[in-house]
């Protein structure tokens, strides 16, 4: 009893410089270039795209996504670093991938538009680890005010998330398969 009452004090007051505190920094830094990033992404699979749809969830995405940015700044504020990005890999393969289905498919079919948003439910679920991740971990820090804008944004990327499966259900995974090559 008194060993977990003593290890709960811990997780909650962690120092500082703690390595896990610093661990998490340098997390920021990663997700913060990789909502930088979506931001310039986002507009070439808009403009990629054909169901109406489609458009306007990624319209709406980008929104978000310029939204998703400013909380990691506030987040970094709360920490009482200046904000940094730091090169993230996966979702620079991803958008790259994204790249190459339009690259790969005719403009204005929905082969396309499937493409497309299997790309973006990939970039959407690599940010429902993160967030999700990183959420966890401000809690375990006991930074709840951080968490809680966190968990904000996982929300928003969630939600993206079933808006994608929305769409595809609806009409384009059907109209694709009635498509034939020309
Ligand atoms: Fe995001
Ligand atoms: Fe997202």
């Amino acid at each position: 009893m008194q060993t977990k009452s003593s290890k709960q004090k811990s997780n909650t007051q962690a120092g500082d410089n703690s390595l896990l505190k610093e661990f998490f920094a340098e997390e920021l830094k990663d997700i913060y270039w990789a909502e930088k990033h979506i931001t310039k992404a986002l507009p070439k699979m808009q403009k990629a795209a054909t169901s109406e749809e489609l458009v306007a969830c990624f319209e709406e995405h980008l929104e978000q996504t310029k939204t998703h940015v400013e909380r990691l700044e506030q987040v970094f504020e709360l920490l009482g670093k200046k904000p940094q990005a730091k090169k993230c890999d996966a979702i620079e393969g991803i958008t790259m991938e994204a790249e190459s289905v339009i690259e790969d498919t005719e403009a204005g079919t929905s082969t396309r538009d499937v493409g497309l948003i299997l790309s973006a439910q990939k970039v959407e679920h690599y940010e429902i680890a993160t967030y999700g991740g990183l959420a966890q971990l401000a809690t375990t820090l006991g930074l709840d005010d951080i968490a809680e804008i966190l968990q904000q944004t996982l929300e928003e990327e969630k939600q993206t998330d079933q808006k994608l499966t929305g769409a595809a259900e609806n009409n384009i995974n059907y109209e694709a398969a009635t498509e034939e090559e020309a």
